[in-house]
């Protein structure tokens, strides 16, 4: 019997809660996670409380969160103490990944670390776990990005909850942007082949998915295999994918801006089910801090992406991630930062405060910015990015909008989904169902959503 068969016949069901920490890869592991342990026979509690397994999947992307892990492992440990039974506790992704040594040294109770590239082995390892009482801790780090397209492949349908659904399409990171620490806990970019892909896309429209967002971590530039040796890039993947029977909306996150070319364009022309937004990280509008970023294009190279993809389609929606206070960065470069956003006129944007990675170069750089100068200039580039997007919104009011319901909101008879450009939008409407694709009248906006009726 193979060791997956042996997952399916545990005799002890642990109800497991998955506590994530990061980025979008990392809330789509968790997704993943969950449904490896469901398929495998575990059931997820309902909350902290009521598990017995316990799995912390972290996040490295910015500081904090490791010290906010440590502090969450000792309460673990209280729990665990107390359990009469079983209870285990995994360290999952990005930090996992880092610093297994440390976790191990200074939380010797945590029974196994798991590399975000290593997810798939999670339920062989909680049944070695359950059936070796003399394990101490199991260790997967090794990055095995081939074994977890594998398990992708083979999932079952069921996995897909719901009518929107994230389909990975490419793994790691090859820019090394100086300050990322990315590149160092997922590894070199490895693209999936375009027949698992698709494969994987027909899967989960025939379970009733709707709309399907591509992620990776530069899925731009993708550079997957066709077969017969034939290479597959991204805007071929994207009118491959267009075919897929029952889908009803196309999207994909995060593109790097180095990778944006006439044929992507062409596509967003082209592709009726393709949404009209791009997120398009920025990052500065500085051209000396693009530089040190090592993010390998200009301001102007930059704008005339942008530019392209809306001479292809005007109503383009574009949202994008910033960061302020990157060691070096004068007033000036940060004064051409609040100039391209007024150039460039977002819809949506998350902006960070420069945060040293250890054993990345920009952590090493000597003129690092002080705190308190980060934080102003982030007050004031999100006071522009929030603007921006009010008024975005604001000109929908009256108008109508193409919205797909995709879950319950937080009121009674209150559903929640989201516009062909991203915005999310609520309706009360007893005649509308999950998974219905609706023509919304907006009758109000708030900054980050907008309410209808039919
Ligand atoms: N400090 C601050 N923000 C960062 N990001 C990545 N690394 C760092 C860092 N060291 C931001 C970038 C990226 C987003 C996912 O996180 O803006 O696009
Ligand atoms: Fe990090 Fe740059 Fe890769 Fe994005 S493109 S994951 S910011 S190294």
């Amino acid at each position: 019997m193979c060791r997956r068969d042996l997952a399916h016949c545990i005799s002890y069901k642990m109800r497991f809660f998955i506590k994530s920490y990061g980025c979008q890869m990392n809330s789509h592991d968790s997704q993943r996670i969950s449904s490896i342990l469901s398929v495998a026979g575990h059931e997820v509690a309902p909350s902290l409380n009521e598990a017995n397994l316990v799995i912390l999947n972290t996040c490295s992307i910015r500081d904090k969160a490791d010290e906010k892990v440590f502090s969450d492992l000792g309460r673990l440990k209280f729990l665990k103490c107390k359990a009469i039974d079983d209870f285990l506790i995994i360290v999952a992704g990005c930090m996992a990944q880092l610093r297994s040594r440390d976790i191990i040294k200074r939380a010797p109770y945590v029974n196994a670390i798991i590399g975000p590239q290593n997810i798939h082995q999670l339920a062989d390892c909680i049944d070695d776990l359950l059936k070796n009482k003399a394990i101490d801790a199991i260790v997967a780090t090794s990055m095995d990005v081939a074994g977890k397209f594998q398990a992708m492949s083979s999932a079952s349908p069921k996995a897909a909850d719901g009518v929107s659904a994230f389909l990975t399409i490419q793994e790691g990171c090859d820019n090394f942007c100086t300050y990322c620490i990315v590149p160092f806990t997922r590894g070199r970019q490895i693209s999936r082949s375009l027949t698992d892909i698709r494969d994987e896309a027909r899967r989960l429209t025939f379970a009733g998915v709707k709309e399907i967002t591509l992620v990776g971590q530069n899925v731009n530039a993708y550079n997957g295999d066709e077969g017969n040796n034939e290479k597959c890039d991204f805007s071929h993947l994207l009118f491959e994918l267009s075919k897929t029977e029952g889908l009803k909306r196309l999207r994909y996150t995060t593109s790097h801006p180095k990778y944006i070319n006439s044929n992507i364009a062409l596509a967003h022309r082209e592709i009726e089910i393709l949404a009209p937004h791009l997120h398009l990280p920025v990052q500065s509008g500085s051209n000396d801090i693009l530089k040190q970023m090592n993010r390998r294009y200009t301001r102007d190279e930059y704008l005339r992406a942008i530019d392209l993809l809306r001479e292809s389609r005007q109503d383009m929606a574009f949202s994008s991630d910033f960061i302020v206070g990157f060691p070096g960065e004068t007033d000036r470069d940060f004064e051409q930062t609040l100039e391209l956003v007024r150039e460039v006129r977002y819809t949506q944007a998350y902006s960070f405060k420069y945060s040293p990675r250890p054993g990345t170069i920009a952590a090493k750089m000597e003129n690092q910015v002080p705190e308190e100068v980060k934080s102003e200039r982030l007050q004031i580039l999100q006071e522009l990015l929030d603007d921006q997007q009010t008024q975005f919104n604001s000109g929908f009011v009256h108008r109508r909008l193409s919205v797909l319901f995709t879950k319950n909101g937080h009121h009674e008879n209150q559903l929640t989904g989201r516009s062909e450009y991203s915005q999310a939008v609520s309706i009360y409407d007893k005649t509308i169902s999950i998974g219905d694709i609706v023509d919304v009248q907006i009758i109000e906006v708030a900054t980050h959503s907008l309410i209808g009726m039919l």
